[in-house]
């Protein structure tokens, strides 16, 4: 079946982030996004795609800072909240009955119900299409130890992927295959 091109993104399956960053007045944002993914191992670099009018843009023009929040299923029903247009500098992670903690690199702080940490400083930025592609390298990266065990535990930590608009994946299950 040809859907069209703008369609494509409806065949893959991305995990979903939320990505938490700080206004100068140092009121924090949270917001999610499946555009994303890790770019380099060395210097470690993740990326994302952000509409340029989200105020997760607007924070990291100013301060370059953002935290990738990586969650559960458990975050599914909170969808709604965390991705709501509050004005700028209403938090969405008090929004959502979220707790924040303090990262140990960077000012944005980190979600504490996610089971995954990355604390990133853009070093990056480029306007393509209709979002700004955002390459922060990782300062620091942290996981829950009781979801890790030599990588990802997915029937642990149960990530929360997204399809489009209200459909979503969850349940995958770690296999191993052997490799050259
Ligand atoms: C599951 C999910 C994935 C999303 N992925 C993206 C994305 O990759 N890029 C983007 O610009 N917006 C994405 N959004 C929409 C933003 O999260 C939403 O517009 C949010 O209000 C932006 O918040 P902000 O203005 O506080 O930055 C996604 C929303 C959901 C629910």
């Amino acid at each position: 079946m040809k859907i069209g091109p703008q369609h494509s993104y409806k065949f893959l399956v991305r995990p979903v982030v939320v990505v938490s960053t700080i206004s100068k007045n140092g009121i924090s944002n949270a917001a999610p996004f499946s555009f994303n993914s890790p770019i380099s191992f060395s210097p470690p670099i993740f990326g994302f795609s952000c509409n340029p009018g989200h105020d997760t843009w607007r924070n990291i023009k100013e301060n370059s800072e953002f935290v990738i929040n990586v969650v559960g299923e458990d975050f599914g029903p909170l969808m709604g909240i965390l991705e709501k247009d509050f004005p700028y500098e209403v938090s969405e992670i008090e929004k959502a009955g979220l707790t924040t903690q303090k990262s140990t690199k960077i000012r944005p702080p980190r979600i504490k119900e996610a089971y995954a940490w990355l604390e990133c400083r853009m070093i990056d930025h480029r306007e393509l299409g209709d979002h700004v592609w955002i390459a922060g390298e990782v300062l620091e990266a942290e996981v829950k130890d009781e979801f890790f065990d030599d990588v990802i535990d997915l029937e642990k930590c149960r990530p929360l992927s997204h399809i489009s608009g209200k459909f979503f994946g969850i349940n995958p299950v770690r296999v191993e295959y052997e490799r050259a």
